[in-house]
């Protein structure tokens, strides 16, 4: 696979990142896809209780990942958490060299984070974001479609419109993330003008990552038809379809329900009953619509290294 501004820029071998994970990105995970050659990120929530302490929580994992692994790692900061300065402090204190941020405004860290030699990537959903992310002077973005798990963009772009006229609008190097589980993803993405792939779905169904089986098996089990965007009158969010709470949100969707009616029946941390306790029917199983791609569980490094090993067939055919 060739060495793009993404690899240059992270210090990496491929151009592979694993997506930030909220309460499932742990050090163990990051480390293992760091050490296969992608980017391994940490969440600063991963494995913790549902009231515990990010910013204790964000310290151990780092520390954790440094004693796993001596390539370059990188921490998802969601700008809209509690906490964020706090959170930066660690990273500094740390000297994490990649931070990835999402959910929020780029303008606010992205200086103090460079001037300690940290590189910044932001995540994006339309153009005209990643023309104020560049502005702010990020590194480099992700962005992502519809197509993946988790939070999207509210105007729900697939990635197919949105690298294309990303990659027109800006000159830093693009990284695209939603819908990607193998190699003929990541030729597609770079075909459109992308320079890296941030994949999630696919590494949540591997042997290293903490989700509870119950989950990666659903992700295992699901195809192409078995995600649907919920939450809309909060923010758009890819999950498997077929639970009681996917179906009683799009319930409450179709019924006209507010914001904070959702907010209600949602609750703390719906992500984490579904990913790390397995209750697929009263929590949020985040799951982008690649899944029906993901046909085993593999280990983090089996992962990269079918995505590498197939890259040149696809591309030959082309
Ligand atoms: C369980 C789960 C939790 C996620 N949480 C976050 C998050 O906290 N912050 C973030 O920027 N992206 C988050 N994402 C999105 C991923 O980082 C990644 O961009 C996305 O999954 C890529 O699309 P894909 O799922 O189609 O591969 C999450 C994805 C999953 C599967």
């Amino acid at each position: 696979m060739k060495k793009t501004r993404v690899c240059e820029l992270l210090g990496i071998q491929y151009p592979i990142l694993q997506g930030g994970m909220l309460w499932l990105a742990d050090a163990g995970l990051a480390a293992a896809v760091s050490n296969a050659g992608g980017l391994g990120v940490i969440s600063p929530m991963a494995g913790m209780k549902p009231h515990g302490n990010p910013v204790k929580n964000l310290d151990k994992q780092i520390v954790r990942a440094k004693e796993l692994t001596d390539q370059p790692f990188g921490v998802n900061i969601p700008l809209d958490l509690r906490d964020c300065g706090l959170l930066m402090e660690v990273i500094l204190e740390h000297e994490v060299r990649v931070v990835i941020t999402a959910a929020g405004d780029p303008r606010l860290y992205t200086e103090l984070l460079q001037s300690a030699h940290t590189r910044v990537i932001h995540v994006v959903s339309s153009v005209k974001h990643a023309k104020v992310a560049e502005e702010a002077g990020v590194d480099a973005l992700v962005c992502e479609g519809v197509e993946a798990a988790a939070r999207n963009g509210y105007d729900e772009l697939p990635l197919f419109s949105l690298i294309p006229q990303v990659a027109d609008a800006v000159r830093i190097p693009i990284i695209a993330a939603g819908g990607i589980a193998d190699s003929r993803g990541i030729a597609a993405a770079f075909a459109l003008g992308a320079e890296g792939v941030q994949l999630g779905t696919r590494f949540v169904a591997v042997q290293e990552n903490i989700a509870h089986p119950n989950y990666k098996d659903a992700i295992v089990n699901a195809g192409d038809t078995d995600t649907a965007i919920t939450c809309r009158p909060l923010i758009p969010s890819r999950s498997l379809k077929n639970t009681e709470f996917s179906q009683v949100l799009l319930a409450m969707e179709q019924a006209g329900a507010s914001a904070d009616a959702i907010r209600e029946f949602m609750g703390h941390a719906a992500s984490r009953r579904a990913g790390l306790e397995g209750d697929l029917d009263n929590g949020e199983a985040y799951c982008g619509s690649s899944a029906g791609l993901v046909r085993e569980i593999t280990t983090a490094k089996e992962v990269i290294q079918s995505l590498v090993a197939g890259y040149p067939g696809v591309v030959k055919k082309l």
